[in-house]
């Protein structure tokens, strides 16, 4: 990484593998100031919604389409961020959401095997060049629940999803097979890292069953060019703005 941009080798192993893990994307202090704004910001406590997942635990998230105007915006509008989506998607892009998951100690609930694309495209998104930047705000261990991949599973296409347990996962007749026809990588990060992945790739969590959270911010982006079908609009399909980098430590 020079500049926080991402390298052509790095690009290269996001093609292949269907994400890239950055590391340290964001400072200590900048993961401070997200960390303030979950535990005490309006935008988070207002937005928050939980289902439960298979055994009963919450899977709590806060979810937005709109950027607004504080640290998240901040962080989803940076050029650390913005330009390596951008480079990594070869288009201009536009921010499709964000989301603050909060998978907290001894009750954070578990995600099944699923794509994001197995949701993006029922909500009318006609092509899978759409993206998310996964950062995390607390350590992502095996313990409390990280995110685990399947390696270089985006190369499937988009599954079909349907109902599993609780929530919408990726076909459960086919799982099986398919998690032994890729590496399962379990995806730990330090605080401030970030992981860029595929909407195809395939991920899933388990709950949190330890004595620390695991929260992290997610950004969601889609090619400007990639229209969303129907009437039910979940976006603004304008470019993306691009702000200062040192945007998130004005609300320190
Ligand atoms: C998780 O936070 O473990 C799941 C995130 C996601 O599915 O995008
Ligand atoms: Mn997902």
């Amino acid at each position: 990484m020079t500049n926080n941009i991402l390298s052509t080798t790095k690009v290269e192993q996001f093609d292949r593998d269907g994400y890239v893990l950055v590391p340290d994307l964001f400072s200590p202090a900048e993961v401070a100031v997200m960390i303030r704004s979950v535990e005490g910001g309006s935008r988070v406590a207002e937005m928050t919604r939980g289902t439960a997942d298979a055994t009963g635990k919450k899977a709590r998230l806060a979810i937005w389409h709109e950027l607004g105007d504080d640290v998240w915006a901040a962080a989803s509008t940076c050029p650390r961020v913005v330009n390596n989506v951008r480079i990594i998607l070869r288009e201009e892009i536009a921010f499709f959401h964000g989301k603050v998951m909060l998978k907290e100690a001894k009750s954070g609930g578990a995600w099944e095997w699923h794509q994001d694309y197995g949701y993006w495209y029922d909500q009318g998104y006609v092509f899978p060049r759409m993206l998310s930047v996964f950062v995390a705000l607390d350590a992502a261990t095996k313990e409390n629940g990280c995110l685990n991949v399947l390696r270089g599973s985006h190369e499937l296409g988009r599954l079909t999803h349907t109902i599993v347990g609780t929530q919408t996962g990726a076909d459960p007749n086919r799982m099986p097979q398919l998690e032994t026809m890729f590496e399962r990588v379990a995806v730990t990060m330090s605080p401030g890292s970030a992981l860029f992945f595929h909407c195809n790739l395939l991920h899933t969590s388990a709950p949190n069953l330890s004595d620390h959270h695991r929260r992290s911010f997610i950004m969601c982006y889609n090619a400007l060019a990639n229209p969303q079908l129907g009437d039910k609009k979940t976006s603004a399909q304008v470019p993306c703005p691009v702000g200062a980098d040192d945007a998130i430590l004005k609300f320190a």
